[in-house]
């Protein structure tokens, strides 16, 4: 049986836990400290966070009040759009690793891709961002680069034109917003995909149909969300603040979504979607 130890190799070889701790609308202070240790401590050994979550610090904090050594720990951080083009995300790089006490990144992301609503020469900023995680790559500051939030036309665009494919999509999923068609389009190209709010932000948890699966295997309606995650061979990035939660969050491994609740978790009507369209964010 698979735990939160297994790793999955990404396309450029670097292997990455299989479940991710996600740090998104924690707060910043001893709360995500405390967070990010209790998690490291339970057993978690990747951890999501980005410079817009304005808790780098104290996730840094977390990471190293853990105890557990720096090449034990997979993290994560992402580009804002602010600081998109070569310059801007060099040094917006430099300032996460400063804030994160870190001298290295696992992986480092482009958080929003520019999109046609907002910027004519979306593709052109978007490859001059990626030029940028691309040296740092090349430079061995990060191990492994991706994007987040990027739609095929975006990912289509920057594929044509990049040196390294982007070997990650972290977008939203969860039940009630499957993304089935870029998730496929995703995993036909061996770009993994993780999945923010794999609990649609608690949204779905009060979901009947979910609850009701999720008693006939004796789990939560959390459990069976990041379970239904692991199942599509997606990589979830369950958040919590709350140590039982955080614990319970990890104690998928001892059941098995059977076909038939695979698909009727898959083909739930919409529900609990963020509303964050990367064409339509005005951010
Ligand atoms: P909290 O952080 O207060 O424990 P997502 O991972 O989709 O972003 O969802 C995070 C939200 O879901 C947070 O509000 C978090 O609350 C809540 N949450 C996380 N794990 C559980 C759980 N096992 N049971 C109920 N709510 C949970």
């Amino acid at each position: 049986m698979k735990t939160i130890d297994k790793k999955i190799t990404l396309m450029n070889g670097t292997k990455i836990p299989c479940i991710g701790f996600g740090t998104w609308q924690t707060p910043d202070g001893t709360v995500a400290t405390k967070a990010v240790k209790t998690a490291i401590q339970s057993g978690y050994r990747h951890i999501d966070t980005a410079a817009i979550y304005g808790n780098e610090k104290s996730v840094g904090e977390g990471i190293s009040q853990s105890g557990i050594a720096r090449e034990e720990l997979f993290v994560t951080s992402k580009v804002w759009n602010a600081n998109r083009s070569y310059d801007k995300t060099m040094v917006a790089f430099d300032q996460s690793l400063k804030d994160l006490k870190l001298d290295y990144l696992d992986l480092y992301l482009i958080h929003w891709p520019a999109s046609a609503n907002q910027f004519e020469n979306w593709k052109e900023i978007n490859l001059d961002t990626w030029r940028a995680l691309e040296q740092l790559y090349k430079d061995d500051r990060v191990k492994a680069i991706g994007v987040s939030n990027f739609n095929s036309l975006h990912l289509n665009a920057l594929m044509t034109k990049a040196e390294f494919m982007p070997v990650i999509n972290q977008i939203e999923i969860h039940p009630g917003y499957p993304q089935k068609e870029l998730v496929h389009y995703c995993q036909n190209r061996n770009i993994k995909v993780e999945a923010w709010s794999p609990l649609g932000s608690g949204r779905v948890l009060q979901d009947p149909i979910l609850a009701s699966i999720a008693k006939k295997y004796n789990k939560s309606v959390a459990q069976l969300c990041i379970r239904w995650c692991i199942q599509r061979d997606l990589i979830p990035l369950p958040k919590s603040v709350t140590p039982d939660r955080i614990e319970s969050n990890r104690q998928i491994f001892d059941f098995i979504i059977d076909e038939y609740d695979m698909k009727t978790i898959t083909e739930l009507p919409p529900l609990g979607f963020s509303g964050l369209d990367p064409e339509q964010i005005k951010f």
